[in-house]
């Protein structure tokens, strides 16, 4: 146990470090260009400040919510990641870590394994879709999810098919067979404990999107999905309530960044959104999304669920986004890291880390619940807050700056 458990995200990101050959551990830690989103989703955090009480704290506290009509023990759900070379039992493990710490599993359709046999160990899945493929596809893959008994679907859309990395995009195989794995056997030899895990499995690390798979047919690889999407065209709006309307059930939109889309989407008929820059592997320099929140939030939270998903590393990171009006977050690369570095009790290490940050910070406001976190609890940067998107702005993405002002913030830093 001593040697296995971590006390914050980051140990487990540098234990992962250690562990991973450096083409997956580069392939998780991505971010696009200049890594200028990815690094600000996590640094817009740490300039908020908490405003804690030395007394009056009460003595039990509230963490408990609902998404998607799914009751949750923590305002935390695992964000969809494809996890194919992190550790064989992959999106099965993190299924289960948050099924035994009372929380949902968003699976992306690039996943390594099947919604049947994640739906098996958490009926809370959520079924992660891209605008991909005809419309029978995804009526397809829609009608699978709801037979594997999905709860609800994520659509992601902000993807734009960016890519270069300034230092270096990963290697990736096509597929894994002798000659690939001859060539990626070096750096697989300087992680024996990784090279392990996979030989005691006696499974390779897959590198197919087994729930692509049209009935009677092979799972696509991921570079053969990856095409498919890249060759649809974008949906309009018009899409989106169409694919919206073919599921029965909660639907989440995932990648609103701007004030006017989140209102579309809200027109659309979706039941969720969540402020997302996809982790800062799509376009750079995409503001940080906490700095979105709460506009957005103001704008459509009493119409949709609203959460986020970005740089969130910190129980404090949690109660900052519940603050400002995210019913809950979503954690990328910070449960990948604990898969990484202890597999399914990895994972339920970095949730109990955040559990632990959160009830914490809920503690030192002085609150009961979550429920009761307001930005008043929060020190904000003068200008921190973005509207991009505003009806009540100018044109476009331009930054409302007058309408930013006024967004509830009790303590600010020059106070
Ligand atoms: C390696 C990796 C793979 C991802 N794959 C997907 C995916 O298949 N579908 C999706 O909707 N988002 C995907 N994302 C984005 C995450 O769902 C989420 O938006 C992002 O990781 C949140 O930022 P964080 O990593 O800072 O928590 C991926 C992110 C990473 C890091």
């Amino acid at each position: 146990m001593a040697s296995t458990w971590f006390e914050t995200v980051s140990l487990a990101q540098k234990r992962a470090k250690q562990l991973l050959p450096p083409s997956v551990y580069g392939a998780l830690i991505a971010g696009s260009e200049k890594g200028v989103t990815i690094a600000q989703n996590q640094e817009a955090f740490a300039q908020i400040g908490l405003a804690p009480h030395v007394a009056g704290h009460k003595p039990h506290r509230e963490l408990n919510t609902e998404v998607m009509g799914i009751p949750l023990s923590l305002p935390v759900l695992i964000s969809p990641t494809g996890v194919q070379a992190v550790h064989p039992d992959g999106e099965i493990a993190v299924a289960r870590a948050a099924a035994n710490r009372g929380t949902a599993i968003g699976l992306s359709s690039f996943a390594s394994k099947s919604i049947e046999d994640v739906t098996a160990v958490n009926e809370n899945t959520l079924f992660q879709v891209y605008w991909s493929g005809t419309r029978e596809q995804m009526l397809q893959r829609l009608d699978r999810a709801k037979k594997a008994g999905a709860k609800g679907i994520i659509a992601t859309l902000d993807w734009s098919f960016s890519n270069g990395r300034d230092w270096g995009s990963p290697w990736i195989p096509e597929r894994l067979d002798v000659r690939t794995a001859a060539k990626f056997a070096p750096q697989a030899l300087t992680r024996p404990k990784w090279l392990y895990t996979f030989l005691k499995s006696g499974r390779v690390p897959d590198l197919t999107a087994p729930n692509l798979q049209a009935s009677g047919g092979e799972a696509p690889t991921f570079f053969g999905a990856y095409g498919e999407w890249m060759g649809t065209p974008p949906p309009t709006w018009e899409d989106v309530a169409w694919l919206r309307k073919q599921w029965d059930g909660p639907f989440m939109l995932k990648g609103v960044t701007r004030i006017d889309d989140a209102k579309r989407a809200v027109g659309a008929g979706v039941t969720a959104i969540s402020v997302s820059n996809h982790g800062g592997n799509n376009l750079d320099t995409t503001p940080a999304t906490i700095r979105m929140l709460p506009g957005i939030a103001e704008a459509v939270g009493d119409e949709v669920e609203v959460l986020l998903d970005g740089g969130v590393r910190r129980g404090s990171d949690v109660a900052k986004a519940v603050a400002l009006g995210a019913k809950a977050v979503m954690i990328g690369r910070a449960y990948l890291w604990g898969l990484a570095a202890n597999g399914q009790a990895g994972v339920e290490n970095v949730l109990d880390i955040l559990r632990g940050g959160l009830e914490a910070a809920v503690l030192g406001q002085g609150k009961a619940s979550i429920h009761e976190l307001s930005p008043d609890d929060l020190v904000v940067p003068e200008g921190f807050f973005l509207r991009l998107g505003d009806p009540r702005g100018t044109s476009g993405p331009m930054i409302d700056r007058q309408a930013a002002q006024p967004q509830p913030t009790a303590a600010r830093a020059s106070e």
